[in-house]
């Protein structure tokens, strides 16, 4: 297999196509992630992995502020021109990454990330900084690339997105969101994933897959069993379609809060750098407003 490529490698060169490419720019999932973060204007909102910014460009409009973070600094640079172009200038769009978000807890009333958590190295940190930084009562909303429930479905999806994108990590299934959320106290409210058309030529050619690992997914596809042609819809010019999920969740405040710094301290996570004073502040507005 040719030599695993990171995530700045895979996206830097990536940042222009994506800033325009019809899906990631104006794809259908947009307005219901809008509508599930069920605004009422004047929210701290947090994007992770922002990439060109449309999500957050989107949000910006409806809230106060959004800060957008991603690792990718060719990605920042796609989404301040867009910013520009657009003249929204409430987004801060920040060199990070969703396993350190910077800031104290109960930063934002809403946590939002597109198609990006499937790169996340560190999948725990990472939810656990959702937990950290969400406010009591606070939501938060997914929308990324599901894995079926049943192992060789799982397996087919996650080897074929390897294959594709060295710096693929993992579509988690639902349950497996369900639980890393319920760990860091949110809860799942709800979960809908729907199928997207594949085109197999620019699939690979926006991800500039390697020849080798093109070769590896035809093959792939043309050993697919009965139930992962069935599922994934493969057709003979290996066109398929790919389990894309909208997941809400939400955190009832104190309890949230504390299972939150549980789950952080079993991970050793360095959080005490994040004021003391805050979270005692937090502290009392929780026990006034919640169980
Ligand atoms: C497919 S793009 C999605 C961009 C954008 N959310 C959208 O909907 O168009 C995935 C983005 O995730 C970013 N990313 C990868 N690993 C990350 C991490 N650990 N934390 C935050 N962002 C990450 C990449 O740099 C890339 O810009």
């Amino acid at each position: 297999m040719t030599e695993k490529r990171t995530v700045v490698e895979q996206f830097g060169p990536a940042a222009a196509d994506y800033a325009t490419f019809s899906y990631h720019a104006a794809g259908p999932d947009l307005a219901p992630m809008l509508a599930a973060a069920e605004l009422r204007g004047g929210e701290r909102v947090l994007d992770l992995g922002c990439g060109p910014g449309h999500v957050a460009l989107l949000f910006a409009p409806h809230v106060s502020e959004v800060v957008a973070l991603d690792p990718t600094e060719a990605m920042l640079v796609e989404a301040r021109r867009l910013a520009g172009e657009r003249r929204i200038d409430n987004v801060r769009f920040e060199l990070g990454r969703a396993e350190a978000v910077p800031g104290p807890e109960a930063a934002f009333d809403r946590v939002v990330s597109r198609q990006s958590a499937h790169h996340w190295g560190d999948i725990r940190r990472a939810v656990g900084e959702i937990g950290r930084v969400l406010a009591p009562g606070g939501r938060f909303v997914l929308i990324d690339t599901f894995a079926p429930e049943e192992p060789s479905l799982d397996g087919f999806l996650n080897r074929v997105e390897l294959l594709r994108d060295s710096s693929h990590v993992r579509d988690y299934t639902v349950s497996e969101w369900r639980s890393m959320l319920a760990d860091v106290g949110l809860e799942m409210e709800e979960a809908g994933t729907w199928n997207i058309p594949i085109e197999f030529d620019s699939w690979v050619r926006r991800s500039r897959t390697p020849e080798t690992e093109i070769a590896e997914l035809r093959r792939c596809f043309g050993d697919a069993s009965p139930a992962q042609r069935e599922t994934f819809e493969i057709t003979a010019d290996r066109g398929f379609r790919i389990p894309v999920g909208l997941i809400v969740a939400r955190g009832s405040a104190l309890r949230r809060w504390s299972r939150a710094r549980r789950t952080q301290a079993r991970l050793g996570t360095a959080l005490e750098s994040h004021t003391v004073t805050d979270r005692s502040t937090r502290a009392t507005t929780a026990t006034n407003t919640s169980i």
